[in-house]
């Protein structure tokens, strides 16, 4: 399935692991990029020796092309990390909360495209201007930092603003190959999928994540500003109750971050060794599509799957065409 995505990644199929922090490090972004999907890395939970490992490990597993996700907003140099993402041979930078229009024409010198998550059409046009060669449309049913706007109604109106010029890719809630289907048929060029990839046995994860996610059903997830005071859309549990009923006890990005973390709350850059997680209390960023997801599936099947099945709605939907 060859769309404008497959052509400026450089990969067989249209469906990128999204670059979760804390989930997706090196084995579920090679296992991805290997099946012929574009794995991205979850860079902002990590050290900067620990993204520079992580690269460093995926570029010695695969020959295929890969990506590597920031926070804008985060605290740090930019310029000192992006220059890491370079030299570690990644083929995208993908950059969340904010346009980082300081490091567009840094990675361009260097053969890397730039890419911006947006969640308005407004963002989506300031990543143009700013010279990004892609954006993620992302709707508020994905899971982690997310806006207000539905993936329904956001892509399509973000494939008008900016699809002339640059790829749009769809996300948020979609999880299957009929998200990809109905991604297409809205005009974007492809997927970007999280929650999804979460349950899969080579994404990363605190104790209890995989299980909550198991349980959870479709209306489990809140949008909750309880562990970095923005908006995070995570499974509904006693934290997210806590400061529904204690509003003001919140406090701005990012001290809300510092205060869950110390607070013990929330260990995302954890893995299954890490200890204090209570599954009562743990931050488990999650999107609404959580409620399909019954099994853990290998990550490469996931990509191969997703694509089957896409293919097959494609080709039953053609029925509706008339003649
Ligand atoms: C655990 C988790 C961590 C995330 N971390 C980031 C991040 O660090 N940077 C970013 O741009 N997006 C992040 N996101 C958002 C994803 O990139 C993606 O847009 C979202 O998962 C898509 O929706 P879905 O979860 O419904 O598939 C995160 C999402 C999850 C679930």
């Amino acid at each position: 399935m060859q769309t404008r995505l497959t052509e400026i990644l450089g990969v067989e199929h249209p469906v990128m692991l999204a670059g979760m922090g804390g989930v997706s490090y090196a084995t579920v972004v090679t296992a991805v990029s290997e099946a012929g999907g574009f794995g991205c890395l979850g860079a902002s939970t990590m050290s900067h020796e620990t993204m520079v490992r992580e690269i460093a490990d995926v570029r010695s597993s695969t020959d295929k092309p890969f990506g590597v996700d920031l926070l804008t907003a985060m605290p740090g140099s930019m310029v000192a990390q992006v220059e890491a993402i370079i030299e570690g041979g990644a083929t995208v930078f993908v950059a969340g909360l904010g346009v980082p229009a300081e490091v567009v024409e840094l990675c361009h010198a260097n053969g890397v495209l730039v890419v911006n998550m947006c969640g308005k059409v407004d963002h989506a046009r300031r990543a143009l201007d700013a010279g990004c060669d892609m954006v993620v449309a992302q709707g508020t049913e994905a899971g982690g930092h997310t806006g207000t706007v539905a993936t329904m109604p956001l892509v399509p109106q973000i494939v008008d603003a900016v699809g002339e010029q640059i790829p749009v890719v769809a996300a948020g809630g979609l999880f299957d190959g009929r998200g990809l289907a109905a991604a297409l048929a809205l005009g974007a060029d492809g997927v970007w999928m999280g929650t999804r990839f979460i349950a899969t046995p080579e994404a990363r994860s605190v104790i209890g994540y995989k299980e909550a996610m198991l349980a959870a059903g479709e209306d489990g997830t809140v949008v909750s500003k309880a562990f970095s005071g923005k908006t995070m859309r995570v499974l509904r549990n006693d934290t997210t109750r806590f400061y529904e009923e204690h509003p003001n006890e919140l406090t701005p990005f990012p001290e809300q971050l510092g205060i869950s973390m110390n607070g013990g709350f929330f260990h995302l850059g954890g893995d299954e060794h890490t200890p204090g997680v209570d599954p009562a209390r743990e931050g488990y960023p999650t999107g609404q599509g959580v409620g399909a997801i019954d099994a853990l599936i290998p990550a490469g099947d996931l990509v191969r799957q997703i694509v089957a099945e896409a293919e097959g709605v494609l080709a039953s939907l053609s029925r509706y065409a008339g003649r």
